[in-house]
């Protein structure tokens, strides 16, 4: 129903997004936008990038005077930086201004840098470092926006909170810059884990039919495709693991609607919602451009060097829930397009309300 593409590199002239399958009659700006990048552009833990972008997000088509049209979405954020990387990031052929940039050709473990280069034939790692980037998560910010605005219509809500930086358990955000100071004067990076909660979802999305239309398999899928990310928990999913199935389980009573006393499944049983809170965790990994570099292999000499720093955050985490808000809002705005009808969205909210009315809720 509905996909998304995104291009760009992180120093190059821009991210671009097109978003296909939002219905008609949607209101969107980019002021609603851009309070989602400027979320996504803030936080402790940030590298010197933060400094130089703006972020501004342009609609350049699908939305004729506030309403969405039924086209493709077609987004555009311009990288500032592109100014101070021109000459490296030219799409024209090597002229003899580039002949004499130097190669990146010093892998870092942890990143894309090896894998890339091995898998593409590259001499240069900065033709991998430049679309390996978390830059390009500005876009999946942007579309999840457009997406939330989508959910917004149906009062679903989706936020996040922070549960750990590293080992340290956060029950405030006060700590968090601290924690971060500290690992940035030991040259090391910090990664943590995000909680990210969807209100108001209504039972039945997604399928227990078919693996591929599962919505926990959706949204893992989802979660894990941000960089860093490497864990994804549905529900109390780690710690049910360890337990009897007797302290696991969701009992149902009735109040009006179908109700449950906890929410350990964290809304989703057999890959369907079941009506309460859509709750998943994840888990990004610290990252890898370390200050004080690991040993790699340079790939011309195939000797024992340092790895390359580029520069660099030292922490994700502050920032990072956005993104994953972002790929959930994209998954369940799929799934509530599958099945409540996807053209235009008043009979969309005439299907949902004759739905809601059947189910008695
Ligand atoms: C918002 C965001 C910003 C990131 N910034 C950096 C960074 O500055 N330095 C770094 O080494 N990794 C950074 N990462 C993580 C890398 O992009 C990621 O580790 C790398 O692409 C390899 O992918 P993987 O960790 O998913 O395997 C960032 C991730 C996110 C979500």
């Amino acid at each position: 129903m509905l996909r998304f593409l995104t291009a760009g590199e992180s120093h190059g002239q821009a991210e671009l997004a097109i978003l296909e399958g939002i219905p008609v009659g949607l209101s969107v700006t980019e002021e609603i936008i851009q309070k989602d990048l400027d979320k996504r552009r803030g936080g402790a833990g940030r590298g010197g990038r933060g400094l130089i972008e703006k972020d501004k997000v342009k609609i350049l088509s699908g939305v004729r005077l506030g309403k969405t049209i039924g086209s493709p979405i077609a987004l555009l954020v311009e990288n500032s930086d592109f100014q101070n990387w021109k000459v490296t990031m030219s799409v024209h052929p090597p002229s003899e201004q580039t002949s004499h940039l130097r190669e990146v050709s010093n892998p870092r473990p942890g990143h894309a840098d090896l894998a890339g280069a091995l898998k593409y034939g590259f001499s240069d790692i900065r033709n991998v470092i430049e679309r390996s980037s978390a830059r390009e998560t500005i876009m999946r910010v942007a579309i999840g926006s457009i997406c939330r605005r989508f959910l917004s219509e149906f009062n679903i809500q989706i936020d996040s909170r922070i549960i750990r930086i590293g080992k340290m358990e956060i029950p405030d955000n006060s700590q968090i810059e601290e924690i971060i100071i500290r690992a940035l004067k030991k040259k090391d990076t910090l990664g943590g884990v995000i909680q990210i909660i969807a209100r108001n979802v209504p039972p039945g999305l997604g399928s227990y039919v078919h693996w591929d239309r599962k919505l926990d398999g959706l949204i893992a899928r989802a979660l894990m495709s941000i960089p860093s990310v490497k864990a994804v928990e549905i529900g109390d999913g780690i710690t049910n693991a360890g337990k009897f199935g007797s302290q696991v389980h969701d009992e149902i009573y009735y109040d009006e609607k179908y109700l449950r006393k906890t929410n350990h499944a964290g809304g989703l049983e057999g890959g369907v919602t079941n009506g309460e809170d859509i709750v998943c965790r994840v888990y990004h990994k610290p990252l890898s451009t370390l200050g004080n570099p690991f040993n790699t292999i340079n790939l011309q000499t195939k000797k024992s060097v340092k790895a390359v720093v580029e520069r660099s955050d030292i922490c994700v985490v502050p920032r990072a829930g956005v993104i994953s808000e972002a790929m959930i809002a994209f998954v369940l705005s799929d799934v509530l397009l599958e099945k409540f009808g996807s053209d235009n969205l008043n009979d969309i909210k005439k299907n949902y309300q004759n739905y809601l009315r059947r189910i008695k809720i």
